[in-house]
């Protein structure tokens, strides 16, 4: 047994959970009409109503006790105060300091870091009043109107996401794109039909050694040289990353290479000069108040005591599901188009800070980490895997996101969207009984056959939570808030579950073994050494490949 399911905490709500759990939310409502007041936080405008879950005050005491003796508090303050808690990388998790809007220094290694950060904000805002302005034009003196964002994983998914959901703050003056994926097909769909001249690539990559991004930055510039001439190169190529040297050999000008620091992790790097396209799209105005809306977020998590803190709240109840439940999955269903892209976004920042099974010491831990997240847009996801949450075998905790207000207020648009957001919540947690299907079916003047082989497929359980999040509308400030949000929860989860949520060995040995299986595609090396399934799917491959 390890220590935490060994603790008296977590003893307490292993024996808490036999008495919750056949449990009925239903009639924890009926029960308690201050639920709503009891199990709901506000912060700067975001309300989370966590009243659907199958809770009462003493779990949530339990949960609470649970997050103490875990040592969640000190640990966030170690992490606000810059220590190495990334520990096998040894480095500081210092993404707060990136939105540090106060005065306040913020220190690793004993140095201050904000006159770096504030450094390396001037130098974007330069840069991108330059290029909205158009003092910063392309080889042929031509304005630039297309930025190209080329990076991956969590130098492509904040970014991508952050734009999508902020559409409505772009002008048509510049129009962003991306490149991630190493299939060609990406690369040349992304620039079909754009104008080298007008065309601004922003290669973006925190090591500046990921073979994807290295590919389709050296074949963007293939591109462009085709198209401009090698001259061209340093006026439509600008570098984000923390390897100068690196960006120097691929013939960036370092003067146009925006630096961040190895104490930001790639899936926490939205905040720093990754965020450049969101910048040169948006504005730099619109990217600091993203900061600002980051920043209140970290504040309410910093300061505020467990039991009305939104981020550890609504990390203490994916424990409850994940490790007394044994719950494997948690949606994310926002209710807003322009959020479309938030759930692919957190399945990184969850997955990959928190799907580890070994403990901080190294020992395989002996319960649940972190949670399969996937999701999509409401209402759409009604229509597509929705059936499963209602009625499925496997449950699921869920995050509703509704937005109060729309960008686009257009007849009844948003009465619809909010109320399908209001009804679906309603469903998952009352359910339908039997004895309700019975009653509303024999209304209708259907017959007793009929009614007795219709019933129990028209039957729901209910019982199933929801976390309601509602914003006042998009806007950089929630985005900021709701991004910063998702990372303290998982990083609360990720103290309790005792692993480091800030590396990512698992993704290394597919690399590897990709860079020794490529030579024996090409035929430079022959095909041999692999298992046979490997070996027969080569062979095939080859056999298909048209020459
Ligand atoms: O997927 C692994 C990973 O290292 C991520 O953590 C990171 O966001 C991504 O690759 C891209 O890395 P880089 O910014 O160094 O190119």
């Amino acid at each position: 047994m390890s220590a935490l399911t060994d603790s008296p905490a977590w003893q307490a709500l292993l024996d808490h959970h036999q008495e919750i759990k056949d449990v009925h939310m239903r009639d924890l409502f009926k029960k308690d009409r201050g639920r709503f007041e009891r199990f709901s936080e506000r912060s700067s405008g975001l309300l989370l109503d966590y009243s659907k879950n199958r809770i009462t005050e003493k779990t949530m005491g339990l949960l609470g006790d649970l997050a103490r003796s875990c040592g969640v508090e000190e640990a966030r303050d170690r992490m606000f105060n810059g220590a190495h808690i990334n520990t096998t990388e040894d480095r500081a998790v210092y993404h707060v300091a990136l939105r540090n809007r106060s005065d306040r220094a913020m220190i690793v290694d004993g140095h201050d870091v904000m006159p770096e950060v504030r450094a390396v904000l001037e130098k974007m805002r330069h840069f991108c009043d330059d290029v909205r302005e158009g003092r910063w034009r392309g080889v042929t003196g031509k304005r630039i109107r297309t930025i190209v964002n080329i990076g991956i994983g969590g130098s492509d998914l904040g970014v991508i996401m952050a734009l999508q959901a902020l559409r409505s703050y772009q002008s048509d003056d510049l129009t962003p794109r991306f490149i991630s994926n190493v299939d060609s097909s990406h690369l040349v769909e992304t620039l079909r039909g754009l104008d080298a001249e007008t065309t601004l690539f922003i290669v973006s990559s925190k090591s500046f050694t990921t073979q994807e991004t290295l590919l389709n930055a050296t074949s963007a510039r293939t591109w462009l040289i085709k198209k401009l001439g090698t001259d061209a190169v340093r006026h439509h190529f600008v570098a984000v990353s923390t390897n100068e040297e690196k960006v120097c050999d691929f013939g960036i000008d370092t003067d146009y290479m925006f630096p961040f620091w190895d104490w930001v992790g790639g899936r926490y790097s939205t905040w720093s000069a990754i965020g450049l396209a969101i910048a040169l799209v948006l504005g730099m105005d619109k990217f600091e108040e993203m900061l600002e809306g980051a920043f209140a977020m970290d504040e309410h998590f910093r300061t505020s005591p467990i039991e009305h803190n939104i981020p550890i709240i609504m990390a203490m109840l994916g424990v409850w599901y994940a490790n007394f439940f044994g719950w494997s999955t948690h949606a994310v269903l926002p209710y807003d188009q322009y959020l479309t892209r938030f759930p692919q976004y957190l399945q990184q920042v969850d997955m990959e800070s928190n799907g580890k099974r070994v403990d901080l010491q190294g020992r395989p831990v002996d319960y649940q980490t972190g949670p399969i997240v996937f999701g999509h847009a409401g209402t759409n996801a009604q229509h597509s895997f929705f059936q499963l949450l209602h009625q499925g075998k496997w449950d699921v905790s869920m995050d509703f996101i509704g937005v109060a207000n729309n960008h686009h207020p257009l007849r009844d648009h948003q009465t619809i969207l909010l109320s399908n957001f209001l009804g679906q919540t309603k469903a998952l947690m009352w359910g339908k009984t039997e004895k309700e299907v019975r009653a509303q079916l024999k209304k209708k003047g259907v017959s007793a056959e009929r009614i007795d082989q219709l019933a129990p497929h028209m039957t729901f359980p209910g019982n199933k939570p929801t976390n309601s999040l509602v914003l006042p509308l998009i806007t950089p400030f929630t985005i900021g808030q709701l991004l910063a949000l998702y990372e303290h929860k998982i990083f609360v989860q990720g103290v309790v579950w005792n692993i480091n949520s800030f590396d990512q060995w698992g993704v290394q040995l597919g690399k590897e073994l990709a860079r020794d299986l490529a030579p024996q595609i090409t035929g430079e090396a022959p095909i041999m050494g692999n298992d046979c399934s490997t070996q027969g799917l080569l062979k095939y491959m080859k056999l298909l490949k048209k020459e």
